[in-house]
């Protein structure tokens, strides 16, 4: 992005991989033996392994808000601050989520493909009906920054809000209520996971969790592909157990070429784009770029996920 590389060049030497592709982890285990500072991507393995090759390691800065691939509590006990990107991106991702919604309760793709087929007849009562996002149930896994700027948005639809996780929160925006996983499925019309992925966390939505699920709801999915056991959700989709899901993200990624999930017409998956515009990106790079110079001059990170190395 620009301007990152030149801020870092003021003051350090900059190393950067070249290549448009994610550097390959023999190549940053071997580079990785002298830097100060890491400017990382979610596509980075950062473990113990890696964290025992970078003996002069300062700062890790990571351009997500999400650092489910990084081993925070390896990081933290070697003292080293990990910055990610919180905020600048929350309402973007939070758009997202309510636009894969829409296309998928509004059939937005199978619209689409309607026309581009040459298949648009005469006007007819009852083509591809949809279903309302209006007054519904919308049930969001995990009120966290990325959830509470969706409940916002679904309260202008004049949506119910559920939501589950693990406490109340102070701010329930639209009225949110806290439910319990299991109410959250079997009440809401739509589910949209915001939740991030941990060990407690991997799949959440399994089997039972599908199950759980009216045969009438959409599966919205902004978080992590990890939260979601792919091949019930194929299973799921491909029996009715419920109607559509939307997919920002994918276990793995890319999604495998051939996986069931792929063959499915209620199935709409993009490839991670939550937080793909231009200014929320530029503002990801910025501040991750901010995180790195703090950190790798020993300052406090403006955003960063593990405080407990500063005490
Ligand atoms: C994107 O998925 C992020 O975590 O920023």
């Amino acid at each position: 992005m620009p301007g990152v590389v030149d801020r870092l060049r003021v003051a350090h030497e900059v190393e950067v991989w070249p290549e448009d592709r994610a550097m390959p982890r023999v190549e940053l285990l071997a580079s990785i033996t002298t830097v100060e500072g890491l400017y990382c991507f979610l596509t980075d393995r950062i473990d113990s392994e890696l964290l025992d090759g970078a003996s002069s390691l300062r700062a890790i800065s990571q351009m997500a808000v999400g650092v489910d691939n990084i081993d925070l509590a390896a990081a933290t006990a070697r003292k080293v601050p990990v910055g990610h990107t919180p905020d600048v991106l929350t309402d973007t991702t939070a758009d997202l989520a309510v636009a894969l919604l829409l296309s998928v309760l509004r059939r937005l793709p199978e619209a689409t493909a309607y026309v581009r087929e040459g298949r648009w007849g005469e006007w007819r009562i009852d083509l591809l009906l949809g279903t309302d996002l209006h007054h519904s149930v919308v049930g969001i896994v995990g009120l966290g920054r990325i959830g509470k700027a969706v409940a916002r948005r679904l309260a202008g639809f004049d949506c119910r809000i559920l939501y589950s996780g693990r406490q109340r929160q102070q701010e329930e925006p639209g009225g949110a209520s806290l439910v319990s996983l299991e109410e959250l499925l079997s009440t809401s019309d739509h589910v949209i996971i915001t939740a991030p992925l941990s060990d407690q966390t991997h799949h959440l939505i399994d089997r039972a969790a599908l199950r759980l699920m009216k045969p009438t709801a959409t599966l919205v999915n902004v978080a992590r592909g990890g939260l979601v056991d792919h091949l019930a959700l194929a299973e799921a989709l491909r029996s009715e157990v419920i109607a559509a899901a939307a997919l920002d993200v994918t276990e793995p990624e890319p999604i495998s070429a051939g996986h069931p999930l792929l063959e499915l017409p209620n199935c709409l998956i993009v490839p991670h784009i939550g937080s793909a515009t231009r200014r929320t990106r530029q503002a990801m790079a910025d501040l991750a770029t901010d995180n790195l110079l703090a950190g790798v001059a020993g300052r406090r990170m403006p955003a960063c996920i593990n405080p407990e190395v500063y005490a």
